[in-house]
């Protein structure tokens, strides 16, 4: 099994992808590992509709990506999209957002996912995170109620291009020990 810290300094978004299905079992694997992930008072305020049949993916597919949001065509050539369907949290969770100011479920959401393609890449899989789709049309098609939403696709399959580590900030720009700047 690969280190944690591998798979997190080896993932990279990939936007190319083989013509290839993916097994079941892999695709489990990924979910499970979203399913597993932390969350505000445990609320797991998140759901996955995962596409893999071509008709049903590429309807999605055509629905989301288009007007403005055509340039995140691409992730339609993938084997496997999924969409994460938010909804708000739990009683307690909700009380924290509003105590604390901030959004736990996007949190959340940010969690379970990075577990997910963190999960894909020890399979031997790429993953991009798409959020750039028309999200209304997203719920509309997937007949979400009030306080549900499509926070954000994945796109997954087996990679057909290595790309390149993208630049990140350096470490002195964004971490600091003991005190905030100055
Ligand atoms: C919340 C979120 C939304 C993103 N949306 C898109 C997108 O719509 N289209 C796209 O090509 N990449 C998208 N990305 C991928 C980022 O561009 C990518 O993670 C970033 O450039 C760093 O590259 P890396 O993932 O290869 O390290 C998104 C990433 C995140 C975390």
């Amino acid at each position: 099994m690969t280190s944690i810290l591998k798979l997190i300094e080896d993932r990279r978004s990939v936007r190319k992808y083989q013509d290839k299905p993916v097994e079941p079992e892999k695709i489990n694997a990924l979910l499970e590992a979203a399913r597993m992930a932390p969350s505000a008072c445990n609320a797991q305020p998140w759901e996955y509709v995962v596409f893999t049949d071509k008709e049903a993916k590429n309807k999605f597919c055509e629905t989301v990506f288009t007007g403005i949001y055509s340039s995140t065509k691409f992730a339609a050539a993938a084997p496997v999209i999924i969409a994460v369907i938010s909804n708000k949290g739990n009683w307690s969770s909700r009380v924290g957002n509003i105590v604390c100011q901030t959004s736990f479920y996007l949190i959340d959401q940010g969690i379970s996912t990075g577990y997910l393609t963190l999960a894909a890449q020890e399979q031997g899989l790429g993953t991009c995170y798409i959020g750039w789709f028309d999200h209304k049309k997203a719920a509309k098609f997937l007949n979400l109620g009030n306080g549900q939403k499509v926070e954000l696709l994945l796109s997954a399959g087996y990679p057909a291009e290595s790309p390149a580590p993208r630049p990140r900030k350096t470490a002195r720009e964004v971490i600091f020990h003991n005190k905030y700047k100055q």
